[in-house]
């Protein structure tokens, strides 16, 4: 069984992700760190992240084993991923080691924005999680106040909202794989529901196109 979960920054879609895998004994791929990685090279080297050839290159020679979430869950790699993820040439060196992860013998649960579109088209269970940006905006905040990232002020909170409104833009409206809910995904808006509410209703959907 593959399952395939998408959804904006911050919707609460990898903590779904690890869930189900959990509960279905399932390994687990958050393709966003797959971004962040080629993301987090080019702003360590030094490199414009509009160099869509360097950042192609990076791409065709990342390895899996080498994402250390710790390093890639930081402000500035989401911001570096979504820019890189809008390169069409980045996406396609990205697209094979991504469905050989989703195809492995006994299945697989994957998360990040394609995965029911490009990624996994024939995936038995699609997901789409969604939540206010208010909502997205607030969960990303106390994380980062609680890493120590950005300071628990107003300012700082402000400045967390306009990040993920400017990510939801640019990735939405890219021309290569925007964020689109496939036509055979089920919808789930966690805006008023806590992690266990979301998370039984998406065991109900999965449970429901189990085969
Ligand atoms: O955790 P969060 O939703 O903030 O971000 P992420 O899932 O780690 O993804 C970081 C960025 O990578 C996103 O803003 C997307 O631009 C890009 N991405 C993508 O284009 N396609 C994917 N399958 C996963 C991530
Ligand atoms: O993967 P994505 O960026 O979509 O989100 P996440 O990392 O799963 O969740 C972002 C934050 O929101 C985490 O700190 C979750 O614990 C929290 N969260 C929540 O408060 N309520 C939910 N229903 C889902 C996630």
């Amino acid at each position: 069984m593959i399952v395939a979960i998408d959804g904006p920054a911050a919707s609460g879609k990898g903590t779904l992700a690890k869930r189900l895998a959990a509960h279905y004994g399932l390994p687990h791929l958050d393709t966003g760190l797959i971004y962040r990685g080629v993301g987090r090279i080019m702003v360590d080297r030094g490199f414009p992240l509009d160099n869509v050839e360097i950042a192609t290159t990076i791409a065709e020679n990342l390895d899996l084993a080498d994402l250390d979430p710790e390093r890639l869950r930081t402000k500035d790699a989401g911001e570096a991923a979504s820019v890189v993820a809008a390169h069409g040439p980045v996406r396609k060196a990205l697209i094979d080691l991504q469905r050989a992860f989703a195809t492995q013998a006994g299945g697989a649960v994957l998360d990040g924005r394609d995965i029911g579109t490009v990624i996994a088209p024939d995936a038995e269970a699609k997901l789409f999680i969604t939540a206010s940006a208010e909502e997205r905006a607030r969960r990303r905040f106390r994380e980062l106040v609680g890493r120590g990232e950005i300071t628990d002020t107003p300012a700082g909170f402000a400045d967390v909202l306009a990040d993920i409104l400017k990510r939801d833009a640019r990735d939405s409206g890219r021309a290569a794989a925007p964020l689109l809910v496939a036509a055979d995904a089920v919808t789930i808006d966690t805006t008023a529901l806590g992690i266990e509410e979301a998370f039984a209703a998406a065991l109900a959907v999965v449970e429901a196109r189990r085969r």
